[in-house]
């Protein structure tokens, strides 16, 4: 690559660059053959857009609302684990940066920032909380308090790890998360004196997680609660049936369940069922505007990206972030122009279609 990155690809690079084999393998990684991995970010190839001419505009705008708040463009920033491995800052820039850019962050339960801390970093921002349920459900509590208290104004349940996955890159290089990285906000949430490693902490999470309890919780939790890391309709007519304020239709970027469906088959189906009755979200494989464009035609309120962001936090820290954030909502806007649209609401399943297959044989 010749001088500034202008493009997540060149971000990546530059990611790659200079992390550790050890430490890139975990960020960058999936689960298994990484087939899922990678289907996530093929997927969103399959469709083309059907975009519309002479619309008279000569003005676009990506702003957008997302749970009844203004967001400056429908792309928001996933929870990833553990960013103090690739910034001294970690999520504390990461949340400035995403304030900056005028989206929402979503802090990992297994971050290495408090969620108090995050909230003084960047006291202007809007924050939501990914939270992993705990066996002893006073951890769970406590952690979404402190969240809640802290002014993050949703809760993302994450239910597709009931066990982590195979992740081989790490096996192959031997990665550990070092032991001096803590958790702290889980530290703090089981009371003082009770450090814990990060396989300790692994332990007391709950596998068996049930639709009775996601039912508890939404209606205990002064936040709306969307649950992270569905992937069929009927899961989702669950989800809304129990009380989710929202839908992320997730496969936790490939890391979990090799082989499932990537997420921009999923979504279709998804939108189909919720009919509106709750907000649904995709993340998985966006590493383009018009990815997003093509997530908003075909029905979702919002996307987020995970890796993306991480890349830009290891390769110039907040500022970035923010650069990657930046550049991302300048494609939307440019797709949305050349699409013929003044703003995302104005996306439809109009505007896209399947990709004609490819020819069985090319002679
Ligand atoms: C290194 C890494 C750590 C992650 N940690 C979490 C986590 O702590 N909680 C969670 O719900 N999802 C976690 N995710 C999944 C992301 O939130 C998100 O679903 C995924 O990264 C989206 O795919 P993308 O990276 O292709 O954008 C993690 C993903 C990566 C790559």
């Amino acid at each position: 690559m010749n001088g500034e990155p202008i493009n997540v690809a060149d971000f990546e690079a530059l990611a790659e660059k200079k992390l550790d084999p050890g430490v890139a393998g975990y960020f960058f990684g999936g689960a298994g053959d990484e087939w899922t991995l990678a289907e996530n970010v093929s997927a969103w190839g399959h469709w083309r857009l059907r975009p519309r001419i002479l619309a008279g505009l000569s003005e676009w705008g990506t702003g957008a609302e997302v749970l009844g708040a203004e967001v400056s463009m429908p792309l928001l920033v996933a929870p990833i684990a553990y960013q103090c491995l690739v910034d001294p800052e970690g999520e504390a820039a990461m949340a400035r940066a995403a304030a900056a850019a005028g989206t929402v962050m979503c802090l990992s339960t297994l971050a290495t920032k408090r969620p108090r801390e995050v909230a003084e970093a960047a006291p202007g921002g809007r924050r939501w909380f990914q939270l992993y349920c705990f066996k002893d459900e006073a951890i769970t509590r406590a952690l979404m308090e402190e969240a809640v208290d802290c002014g993050f104004d949703a809760v993302v349940v994450t239910v597709d790890a009931p066990r982590g996955g195979n992740r081989e890159r790490d096996q192959r290089t031997g990665f550990q998360i070092p032991a001096a990285i803590g958790v702290p906000g889980v530290e703090a949430a089981l009371g003082p004196g009770r450090a814990v490693t990060i396989e300790q902490t692994f332990d007391l999470m709950e596998p068996a997680l049930t639709w009775s309890y996601l039912e508890e919780l939404a209606a205990d939790c002064k936040v709306p609660v969307l649950v992270k890391g569905v992937l069929t309709a009927e899961d989702a007519e669950l989800a809304v049936e129990h009380g989710a304020g929202g839908i992320v239709v997730s496969n936790h970027g490939g890391r979990q369940l090799d082989r499932c469906l990537a997420t921009a088959d999923a979504l279709p189906e998804i939108v189909d069922t919720v009919e509106g009755r709750v907000p649904v979200l995709v993340d998985g494989g966006i590493r383009r505007g018009i990815d997003v464009a093509i997530a908003l035609a075909l029905g979702a309120d919002a996307a987020l990206v995970g890796r993306p962001a991480l890349w830009g936090l290891a390769a110039g820290g907040e500022a970035g972030v923010r650069r990657v954030l930046e550049l991302l909502r300048e494609e939307l806007e440019l797709a949305l122009a050349l699409c013929g649209c003044a703003s995302p609401a104005e996306l439809t399943r109009a505007h896209v279609q399947r990709a004609p297959a490819a020819p069985l044989y090319s002679g």
